[in-house]
């Protein structure tokens, strides 16, 4: 990337729309739409959205309540949407060949489903995913909490990025091999899309970080205040962490909160080899007369069971080929434990309520973000302990990671690399709770 010629413009905003009404049933229509992804002076970019948009509309609920989303498919292929994160009915999460059949051109699908547990979530096509995501089929799904913290705005950002020329169009090409055999499709301009890009000092901030791309490991600066980062994929940490403490790192699907106190224009860093590129800046203008004064403590609980118990059973699960990963070919390029692509049966059964301890071992030359569907899971540090509940865990070349998940959701449940040409090419498989 050219920083210089192709990013010193990047500071424009693009707006994400104003909430849908998450009472009423919520229209989702897939259809093309060209947006401004470029600075101004630039091209339109041909993409996809919802309802004209992408990122789509935002869809709101409360904790326990239900949303109903009719979702039309205005596209010339295929579709289907999955609520990423939520822990819902499993005939509702939007996999084609798994939980339901592709909703196709021209067709409707009707979803509707209770939000257990409060959080950043966000919904994203499952349909073709490494091409349809790619071009920005996808948007924020919030789940307020009962009782809500303490702040002025609440602001969702999604970075992403795109392979664009200079003049704004975005290149094909998708699903070419070596995109997929290697670290996925990068793209050639990244930035952050806010739903609000105006701010006063002296405010507080939650910030809802969601990493929309298919395939880059962004990791983050935040300057412009003082805060700390509050929750992972959804689920609040038990202690915040002060921001600028821990490197801030969102693997494709992750999301984290983060928590701000503003003194002065908040602008994200994408931090890369070549030095940090700047993906965007939230501004500062006048000054809050009452700024909240309280220190910022943890987001509520989401109150589901936590697993605590040794874990039942223990399996392996190994990623295995890719680029100089030796045994894969043609299309069927990544393998977990041998097998690659989607298999018939399931690859380990649990009981509901079961409690299993699974290894994730990365014998690939690349990192993976592995993305369990209607579940969170503990990773466990090092020293043994529970670290992050999340959704999606990334676990960098040669390493392995463990994990501890309550299997209490019944139904067939994917498990993937959330590089979606990864996932494309063979990287998923299925459990099933029953
Ligand atoms: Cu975010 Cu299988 O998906
Ligand atoms: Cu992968």
């Amino acid at each position: 990337m050219n920083r210089r010629e192709f990013l010193a413009t990047a500071s424009a905003t693009a707006l994400i729309p104003a909430a849908a009404n998450a009472a009423a049933t919520t229209r989702l229509i897939a259809a093309p739409v060209a947006l401004r992804i470029l600075p101004d002076g630039d091209e339109l970019t041909k993409l996809l959205g919802f309802n004209g948009k992408s990122p789509g509309p935002e869809i709101r609920a409360r904790q326990g309540e239900r949303i109903e989303v009719a979702f039309e498919n205005g596209l010339v292929q295929g579709s289907a949407i999955h609520w990423h994160g939520i822990h819902l009915e499993n005939a509702m999460d939007g996999v084609p060949g798994l939980t339901q059949s592709v909703v196709e051109p021209g067709e409707a699908f009707e979803y509707s489903f209770e939000v257990p547990h409060p959080g950043t979530f966000w919904y994203h096509s499952h349909h073709r995913s490494w091409e349809q995501v790619a071009k920005g089929l996808y948007g924020p799904l919030i789940v307020e909490e009962i009782d809500p913290p303490l702040i002025d705005r609440d602001i969702t950002v999604f970075v992403d990025d795109w392979r664009i020329s200079r003049s704004g169009e975005l290149q094909g090409d998708f699903g070419n091999l070596h995109d997929f055999s290697h670290a996925g499709r990068l793209g050639t301009f990244a930035r952050a899309l806010f739903s609000q890009d105006k701010v006063m000092l002296g405010d507080r901030l939650r910030l809802r970080l969601i990493n929309a791309s298919v395939a880059r490991i962004f990791s983050l600066e935040i300057g412009g205040g003082s805060g700390v980062v509050a929750a992972h994929d959804g689920m609040p940490l038990p202690d915040v962490v002060p921001l600028g403490k821990e490197a801030l790192q969102l693997a494709p699907a992750q999301r984290t909160d983060v928590i701000l106190d503003v003194s002065g224009p908040v602008d994200f860093m994408l931090l890369t080899q070549q030095g940090p590129y700047e993906l965007g800046t939230i501004v500062a203008e006048g000054t809050n007369p009452t700024p909240i004064e309280a220190p910022i403590g943890p987001l509520p609980s989401a109150n589901l069971p936590i697993a605590v118990a040794e874990g039942s059973k223990s399996s392996t699960l190994v990623m295995q080929g890719g680029a100089m990963g030796g045994r894969h070919g043609g299309s069927d390029i990544w393998a977990f434990n041998d097998y690659s692509g989607l298999p018939e049966k399931p690859w380990r059964k649990f009981a509901i309520g079961e409690v299993a301890r699974i290894e994730l071992r990365n014998d690939t030359a690349f990192p993976h973000g592995i993305h369990l569907h209607g579940h969170h899971f503990h990773e466990i540090a090092n020293d043994g302990s529970l670290g992050h509940y999340r959704d999606t865990t990334l676990v960098m070349h040669g390493q392995s990671q463990e994990i501890l998940c309550m299997f209490d959701n019944p139904g067939k449940w994917l498990l993937h690399c959330h590089t979606l040409g990864h996932q494309a090419s063979g990287m998923k498989t299925w459990i099933e709770v029953s």
